[in-house]
């Protein structure tokens, strides 16, 4: 016999970035953080584990926490009995893919590590709540740690020194605030040339304006998002987004050697929203980049949400020979 799991998890996208690390083992960060994840359609990675055998440090990490806490498993009919200690030895076989692209700053590594830990955990037959497999998801890539639940979500600091409370937890679910479109133009797939993970170790190393950004700023904007969120004040909500995104873009020029995530394209959509914003007088859109040069954009309905996509078709039209759908992702039937 073969046992086996599949999952789906999707991506988030932060509104308030996750940028540097505290402990770089344990995946903690410098300041707390706040996203949104998609809808499972769009944007998301599907893992299943079989038992078998895999390599690779971050895996091993996750793999060796879930096995640790892995509970007897029976079914009868099948004659399978397989006691907790066994899960230690029994080797893992895992494929994954993702239906967007891998590292072009699409946060990738959130789904997939999410979606490793949940899979494993309903193998082994975790007795585990979402908020603390969460924190083993964080040991696989700070970010997955917030894919474990929908609608917005928050990953908290933590006191202990092992981390065990740096974890995810849901700030309002899916239903809350679901008249919001999310729409991602995928400017470039290529793969990005500095990844967070080695981007933000050089930030914390070099950055003035990052330890600036995680004491005295963070903290301010934590409260005022999660305000907004839970009162869905799209105005404020923009203004906070775009403004976090903008500095979270300065820290990396900040850093040495600099990093540049954002190309053309991608300064050419923050002006064309700005301008929207400004004729309007108060924020309709926002935007945020992650590590890389693809643009997530936020609507406060499907009208707005309309007219936004109509625009970036006419504004930034997708190289001649593609399809729509292959350059903006997200929900293209508005
Ligand atoms: C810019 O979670 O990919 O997307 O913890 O080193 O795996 P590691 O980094 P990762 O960093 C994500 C950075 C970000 C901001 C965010 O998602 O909060």
């Amino acid at each position: 016999w073969i046992l086996m799991t599949t999952a789906r998890a999707p991506t988030n996208i932060a509104v308030i970035k996750y940028w540097g690390k505290r402990d770089e083992t344990l995946i903690l960060p410098l300041n707390e953080n706040i996203s949104v994840t998609l809808d499972l359609d769009h944007l998301s990675a599907t893992t299943t584990v079989a038992e078998i055998s895999l390599s690779g440090g971050r895996f091993q990490t996750c793999l060796r926490e879930i096995r640790y806490r892995g509970e007897d498993f029976k079914d009868e009919k099948k004659g399978i009995c397989i006691k907790k200690e066994d899960w230690q030895t029994l080797h893992v076989h895992i494929a994954s893919f993702n239906n967007f692209p891998t590292a072009a700053g699409l946060a990738s590594s959130a789904a997939g590590f999410a979606c490793l830990v949940y899979s494993l955990a309903k193998l082994m037959n975790l007795k585990e709540n979402c908020s603390q497999l969460s924190a083993i998801a964080r040991q696989g890539s700070g970010s997955a740690c917030r894919s474990l639940y929908g609608g917005f979500v928050k990953w908290t600091m933590g006191n202990e020194l092992n981390g065990s409370d740096s974890l995810a937890v849901q700030l309002v679910d899916e239903t809350h605030w679901d008249d919001i479109v999310i729409i991602i133009a995928v400017v470039s797939s290529r793969q990005k040339d500095t990844s967070s993970t080695s981007g933000m170790r050089d930030s914390v190393e070099s950055s003035a304006l990052l330890q600036y950004r995680a004491k005295t700023i963070v903290p301010k904007r934590m409260i005022q998002m999660d305000k907004a969120i839970k009162t869905r004040d799209f105005a404020s909500f923009a203004k906070l987004t775009c403004a976090d995104s903008n500095q979270f873009h300065a820290v990396c020029l900040d850093t040495v050697p600099p990093i540049f995530y954002l190309n053309n394209t991608s300064h050419r959509i923050i002006n064309f929203m700005e301008r929207w914003n400004h004729n309007e007088g108060t924020p309709q859109v926002a935007y945020t980049f992650d590590a890389g040069p693809n643009a997530v954009m936020l609507a406060p309905n499907r009208k707005v949400g309309a007219l936004l996509l109509q625009r970036l078709l006419f504004y930034f039209p997708p190289p001649s020979g593609t399809e729509p759908t292959s350059y903006i992702l997200g929900d293209t039937s508005l």
